[in-house]
């Protein structure tokens, strides 16, 4: 049986992260931890840019982090954010993590005390386009 996933600690992972992100024009700093099926917890935060649309989303940072560090498949996200509500993927993000993990992905999405709900990355992109649409494509 596999281990049940510590989504309390991959939370903790995003929140540490977060104090790091470079938000200086919007103020909302996002951290963004990925858990990978070796047990392993690959972060990012967001990073803004003068020129605004060339800011990266904290989780496409972590992904960028786990390609790096040699894995490639998400076991489960966290995301955490500012303020009260909960931090849901921008758009862009739902798909990009879609490349690595299946729809039941659990997602945590979390205010920034840290309280939070763990939903699936299907929820956030319900039927996707994704990599099996691409019969050719290599596994990843
Ligand atoms: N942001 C993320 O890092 N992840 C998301 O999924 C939502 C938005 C960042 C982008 C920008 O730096 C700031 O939050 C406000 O949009």
């Amino acid at each position: 049986m596999t281990d049940p996933i510590d989504f309390k600690a991959l939370v903790a992972a995003a929140m540490d992260i977060r104090s790091r992100a470079y938000a200086p024009y919007s103020n909302y700093h996002v951290g963004a931890a990925l858990l990978t099926p070796s047990g392993k917890i690959f972060v990012g935060a967001n990073v803004e840019n003068a020129a605004y649309p060339q800011g990266a989303c904290a989780e496409t940072c972590a992904i960028g982090t786990m390609i790096a560090g040699g894995e490639r498949r998400l076991t489960a996200v966290a995301v955490i954010g500012s303020g009260p509500d909960l931090c849901t993927p921008c758009g862009g993000c739902r798909q990009r993590l879609f490349e690595f993990g299946p729809a039941e992905t659990p997602v945590a999405i979390a205010a920034a005390d840290g309280t939070f709900e763990v939903i699936t990355l299907g929820e956030l992109l319900p039927r996707a386009f994704g990599p099996n649409h691409l019969p050719d494509a290599p596994p990843a």
